[in-house]
Parts: structure tokens; sequence; C-alpha cells
């Protein structure tokens, strides 16, 4: 944070307006309490015969690693930005394993186009990696393969996937209501790749996964990236809606949460009118609440839409008199530009300043700069606050009171001081006492996760053939 004094210079108006936005985006600790609060009972309700806004998505993964899986998978991340291809060996020793990959680019314009042209794109990529590592495909016996999709789906069956909605910017007509793994096998099928889809799964899931196989005290899944969401592990007898299969009431079931559409009824999250202007006008207005607040794909945004709101509004005028063009393109800042402004070490910011005008061709002036900085600081924080209102709503649901969380995504990964803030918002939460040691362990512990939509969705193929082989579902 920025020490109050470094504003001493700043200009009247200036400050009236950090001071609005610093009001705007604060998430105080009786604030994040009474998020918590709300999030348990709606994490409640999704799990109910009537629902809520939560789809809470039954999984059809029924247990946790053992560490001792074995075999050989393929595996596709359909993340939102890449798309990635794994062949992952499950080695005899425990909790190893071996992972070749390739990465593709998802290109942008079949996020918006149609669903043929999506499926046979990733026939393609996936054939490309068979041919390159396998060789003749022709011989092959088919391979299982884990899908990771990452977006909400209904499953009825592991290897089903309904979709509920498009999210993280994808608006491809036709998908929504359908199952898609017939339009990918049909696609794989008419170009001959020798795959079968053993699992659909979503990247949280994996990540649950993946993380509980190298560590037990692993319990929940989360994703802080493009989009933002979490698993967990829940028994049958707590989710009513399942109520109907007679399932015994202890049989472990994951749950996908989709909790980024936490909140799309408006009851509890501080919104501003940057976040209302962002949902406006993406494709998908009203869904996604949370997720719009925390999301990489988001972050930018939501600093741009200020930026621009203060030149064109309010009595600043921020970077006056000059061509702000560049910076009214929609969606033109991504995450990483705000990363780097937060991470610029010098006192002058001069980096940010370099970033403004290679970027944008704006020169902000000295106030300005600190204004920006600032910003960045509010919305970051932000992000990582009420994000751990969702990892302290699960740990309350379960009554966890000590596990660890495995966390992936770039926002997790890459945002500058995310972790620390997210552990800081936590501790307020669930009321810690203040850490004696710095190097103690938390009680819930967010670290770093393994990968989900590789290793994770290897993992759920090795378990759901070992399941089929016992004749379970
Ligand atoms: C979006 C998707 C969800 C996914 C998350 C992280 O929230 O709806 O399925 O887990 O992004 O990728």
């Amino acid at each position: 944070t920025m020490d109050t004094g470094s504003y001493v210079d700043v200009p009247k108006d200036l400050l009236k307006e950090i001071e609005r936005l610093e009001q705007l985006f604060s998430t105080d600790t009786a604030k994040l309490k009474q998020i918590t609060e709300h999030f348990v009972k709606e994490l409640e309700k999704g799990l109910s015969v009537q629902g809520g806004s939560i789809p809470m998505n039954p999984t059809w993964v029924m247990s946790f690693p053992t560490g001792y899986e074995t075999g050989t998978y393929l595996a596709l991340d359909m993340g939102g930005t890449n798309l990635r291809v794994c062949q992952i060996t499950l080695t005899e020793q425990k909790s190893e394993f071996d992972i070749i990959q390739s990465k593709y680019r998802l290109p942008e314009e079949l996020k918006t186009g149609e669903a043929d042209d999506l499926f046979e794109y990733i026939a393609d990529c996936l054939m490309q990696f068979i041919e390159t590592h396998h060789g003749d495909t022709g011989r092959l016996e088919k391979l299982p393969l884990g899908f990771t999709f990452s977006y909400p789906a209904t499953q009825n069956y592991i290897d089903e996937g309904i979709l509920q909605r498009w999210t993280k910017g994808f608006d491809i007509p036709g998908v929504e209501g359908h199952n898609v793994v017939p339009m990918f096998e049909a696609a794989l099928a008419r170009r001959g790749v020798p795959i079968k889809l053993t699992a659909l799964i979503n990247d949280t899931t994996g990540t649950l996964i993946a993380s509980a196989y190298t560590d037990t005290k692993m319990k929940i899944g989360c994703i802080f990236g493009t989009g933002c969401n979490a698993a967990y592990m829940e028994d049958c007898g707590s989710i009513p809606k399942l109520a109907h299969l007679g399932l015994p009431p202890d049989t472990p079931m994951a749950i996908n949460c989709e909790w980024g559409a936490f909140d799309n009824e408006h009851k509890v999250l501080p919104r501003t009118p940057y976040d209302i202007i962002i949902d406006k006008d993406s494709p998908r207005p009203g869904q996604q609440a949370f997720e719009k607040m925390i999301a990489g794909l988001y972050l930018g945004e939501i600093f741009r839409q200020i930026m621009v709101d203060l030149h064109d509004n309010h009595d600043v005028h921020i970077f006056e008199g000059q061509d702000i063009s560049a910076l009214r393109k929609a969606y033109s800042l991504d995450s990483s530009f705000l990363s780097a402004i937060e991470e610029d070490p010098f006192e002058n910011l001069s980096e940010t300043a370099d970033l403004f005008q290679t970027k944008l061709g704006i020169h902000p002036n000295t106030h300005e700069l600190e204004l920006i900085r600032r910003t960045a600081e509010l919305i970051g924080t932000r992000a990582a606050r009420l994000s751990a209102c969702g990892v302290a709503a699960i740990s309350k649901k379960k009554g966890y009171t000590s596990c660890h969380v495995g966390a992936d995504g770039s926002v997790f990964n890459k945002y500058p001081h995310f972790k620390a803030r997210g552990a800081q918002a936590l501790r307020e939460i669930l009321d810690w006492p203040e850490k004696t040691d710095p190097k103690e362990e938390d009680p819930i512990e967010i670290l770093a996760a393994e990968d989900g939509s590789g290793v994770g969705a290897a993992l759920i193929a090795a378990l759901t053939l070992e399941r089929v082989k016992k004749g379970n579902m």
C-alpha cells in the first residue's frame, strides 16, 4: 500500500477522485464477513432441488486419488485463453507422473464463431499432437482422454457435458443447452483421431484431484485465471438434488461450484458503476457477477473503464488534451498490464509511464501516475479479498478448520500480492489471531496447485476407468 504521505502534493481534485475510488472499491472486514455468510447460504441453495444462482454441478468424480493410479492418458484443456494437449503417464511410483505437452493458440474468432469450426480446430490440434508423438495413428488402440471443458456444464454422466451457458467471453451459438461431447466426438471421427473421451471435467475439479494426488490435506481446488471458480468434495447425503438417485449418503461427489455466478442478483457484492458497465456490455449481461470482479479477463477492463471515465467526466479530466483513442478500445488492457503497474519498482513510476506511452500513446503526469498506481492496487486488492470469501464459505460449509486449498491460474500465479492479500482477507474473515512467527502456516493455506487440467484430467480418467471396471456407474 502507498503511504498517504506521498499524496501531499497531489492536487485537490485528483485527491478527491482517489478517495472516491477508495470508497467504491473498499472491502472492509465486516463486508467480507457479510459476503461470506451469504455465500454459505448460496452454496447450500445450489445443492437443493429448487436450486439457486450458483450451479453447484455434480461432476461424477467420486473419490480422491490414492497416489497409486497408473497408465497413460491424454488430456485436452480448453481453458479460455489457450488450448493445451498433454500426454500423462502416471507411474508405478506413488504420486509421480511424466508429462509431455503442446500448447496451441486459441484464435480469438473461434470464441465467437461457429461450433463446428471450434471442434474441428480442436480435433486438428489433437491429431497433430498424436502424429508428432505416436507416429502412425492407424495402428493405435484408442487412447483414453480427459477433456477439461471449463464452463458450467450439467453432467448426468462423467462423459457428458450439457453446456449451461458460455462464460469468459465465449459466445458460440447453438451450444448452450446441448451436450458438447457428441460435437467433439463427431469432429474426431471426421478426422479419424484415435481417441476415446473418458471423462469431461472442469479445471477446478482437475485442480482439486491433481492437488490431492500429491498432498492429502488438499480439500478445495480453485482457479483464479481468465475465469474464477472452485470445486470441493461433498457427501451425496448433503446434495438434495441427487437424492432421487438413492446413493449412499456418505458417497463422495466432487462439486464444481461455478461460483463465478455468486450474487448475480446483486444482494451483497459492492458493485461500482464500472462493474455495471462491464456487465452490460458483456455477451452475457446478468451472469457471472462475482467472476466479473475477480477474474483476469476483467481486471484490465475495470481499470480501463475508470481511466476513460476520469478523462471524460468528473472534474479532474486526466490526460487533458491528449489523444486517448487507444484507451477507448474495449478489452485492450489485460491483467498483465495491471500487474506491470503494481510491480513498478520505481519511486517515480517510470515503468508505468513507459507502459502508458508505448501501449496507449498517453503521457501521464506525476500525479496521474500516482492515481494510476492506486487504481491498480484497489482493483487487485478487491479481487483478492473477494476471492477469499469463496474459500472461507466452502470451508465454513464443510466445517474445515484446517486444510490446504490448491489454486491455479494466471491471476493467482502472476498477479503481484494476490496471494498475500487473499491470505490476509481469509485471516480477517475467519478471525484467526495474528501470527507470532511469520513462517508459521495459516490454519487454511491457499497454495499453488498441481496441474489440474493436465494431471488432474488424467487422474480423473484413470479413476473413471477403474470405477467402470468395478461396475459402479
Ligand atoms: C469460468 C467457468 C468455470 C471455470 C472458470 C475458471 O468461471 O465458468 O467453469 O472453472 O472460469 O476457468
